[in-house]
């Protein structure tokens, strides 16, 4: 069967790339969501073009002209949520009930920002000179390039477009090859949505072009979701060319586990923190730290929760958790799996590829029990359904595993002790903290970045995005000329 081509969406129109891949669905790897354009230099070119011819326009729109727009897309969003939920789970591999969900977190997203795009405002400070008025007023940057990965293929480059736009900024998306059409269905709507021509553009393809965008000399900042080593060299192009970047990278996120916590509560937020979206979150809890008094406890009950999860294709109504994303990310967490028994972990469970009926990138939940925090798989980030267990005598000892890490992207903690949760909150390096709350999971209106090697540059989303989208201006003004 002859699946569709799609193409890039350049300056109001849409473009069929002359090469294309093929998007493959993770769950049935016979099921082909259709062939998208690989794009070259010169597709970047012309959308960074594009955007900057865009932007005089667009930067003097009105904040209502930005409000319509952006309500505009996430209504239509959240209308098709079922749809493009269903498309989201065929090419990503999450359970349909989480492609929803993150479906009607994008709507939600454009919702928030139309209003923002109404709410901005800048300062009024007074002078320390008599007669003189400083107002600070918040500009968009100009063209802004947006690279996004394949995990949250619509939540994403929702929360990076919505408020590049709403704050006056034109747009280069650059989704990830692993999952196109999700980004592709938003460019879709985004195309009806009243915005001028030139103002929003989308370039598919792989690395390369991210890397294209990068070096365009049109592009005024990047945002860029994805792994630590490219992250770091996004941010590096960005430094020598000295203009902004904001990066959000990997974890390797602890969820601590006291010895005075809700048992069941706790061992919920770890399951769901671990496999759920088959880890693949750069939120995923995979440091499981519990104390000594609850550990066997906690461990038993966590086997037994596990034995119940099934692992089946995405969109199956039974299924808890879907194929990881590709042959390639299969193979790189198998490699960890392998070098966690070499290392001495216990395998407590899971640990083998699965097949089913469909032919997919079907991995049993793993845990590991007996764990060192200086063992690989405590190290580096898996991104797929994989946890390891660490025993700690006390609270002091598990702040400290948690922080005895490279990155800072989310943190947790289960206990029924305020005073180790306020400390756990105060001490411990992450950009976000969670309370009896799994790791991942994020609200749709609050900020999110993480510190160390998880993040560079301002945070991300709710109000406090406009620290990376616009630009401030600060005006000095004699009103009275004498
Ligand atoms: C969540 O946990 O709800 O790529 C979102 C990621 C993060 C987003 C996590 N940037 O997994």
């Amino acid at each position: 069967m002859q699946t569709k081509t799609y193409g890039h969406f350049i300056n109001g129109e849409w473009v069929v790339g002359m090469e294309t891949f093929p998007n493959v669905n993770p769950s049935d790897t016979r099921d082909v969501i259709g062939h998208y354009a690989q794009g070259t230099e010169a597709d970047v070119r012309a959308a960074v073009e594009a955007a900057a011819a865009a932007f005089p326009r667009w930067a003097a729109s009105t904040p209502q002209e930005r409000f319509d727009v952006l309500d505009r897309v996430g209504g239509e969003i959240l209308a098709r949520a079922e749809e493009l939920g269903t498309l989201l789970a065929r090419e990503e591999g999450k359970t349909l009930k989480e492609a929803i969900g993150e479906v009607k977190r994008a709507g939600q997203i454009f919702k928030f920002f139309a209003g923002e795009a109404l709410r901005m405002s800048g300062e009024h400070l007074r002078s320390v000179r008599p007669g003189v008025e400083i107002d600070l007023i918040r500009e968009p940057v100009g063209v802004v390039g947006l690279i996004t990965p394949w995990n949250f293929p619509i939540a994403i480059p929702a929360w990076k477009v919505a408020p590049a736009l709403a704050y006056g900024n034109t747009v280069v998306l650059k989704p990830a090859e692993q999952a196109p059409a999700s980004a592709w269905a938003l460019a879709e709507i985004l195309s009806r949505s009243g915005l001028p021509p030139g103002a929003f553009n989308l370039v598919l393809g792989d690395g390369t072009v991210g890397a294209s965008l990068v070096a365009q000399p049109g592009v005024s900042a990047i945002s860029f979701t994805g792994s630590r080593e490219v992250g770091r060299q996004v941010a590096e192009a960005c430094a020598r060319r000295m203009i902004r970047v904001q990066v959000e990278m990997g974890g390797k996120n602890p969820l601590v586990v006291l010895d005075d916590a809700p048992l069941e509560a706790a061992v919920e937020a770890a399951v769901n923190g671990a496999y759920f979206s088959a880890g693949e979150r750069c939120t995923a809890s995979s440091r499981l730290i519990v104390t000594e008094g609850i550990y066997e406890r906690f461990r038993a009950a966590l086997l037994e929760r596990i034995r119940q999860l099934r692992v089946g294709p995405a969109l199956d109504p039974n299924t808890h958790i879907g194929p990881v994303i590709d042959e390639a990310q299969l193979r790189r967490i198998l490699h960890y799996i392998e070098l966690g028994q070499q290392e001495g972990a216990v395998l407590a469970c899971g640990g083998q590829r699965l097949e089913l009926e469909t032919p997919g990138f079907y991995l049993a939940p793993t845990l590991f029990d007996e764990t060192d925090n200086r063992m690989t798989i405590n190290r580096e980030e898996i991104f797929g359904p994989v946890a390891a267990l660490i025993r700690v005598r006390d609270y002091e000892e598990a702040l400290a595993v948690a922080n005895d890490t490279e990155y800072g992207l989310s943190a947790g903690i289960f206990t029924r002790s305020l005073r180790y949760a306020h400390h756990f909150r105060r001490h411990v390096q992450a950009g976000t903290v969670m309370v009896n709350l799994p790791t991942a999971g994020l609200d749709y209106h609050i900020p999110f970045g993480g510190h160390k090697a998880s993040g560079y540059g301002p945070k991300e989303q709710g109000r406090y995005a406009q620290e990376f989208y616009t630009v401030v201006k600060t005006c000095y003004v004699a009103p009275e000329i004498t």
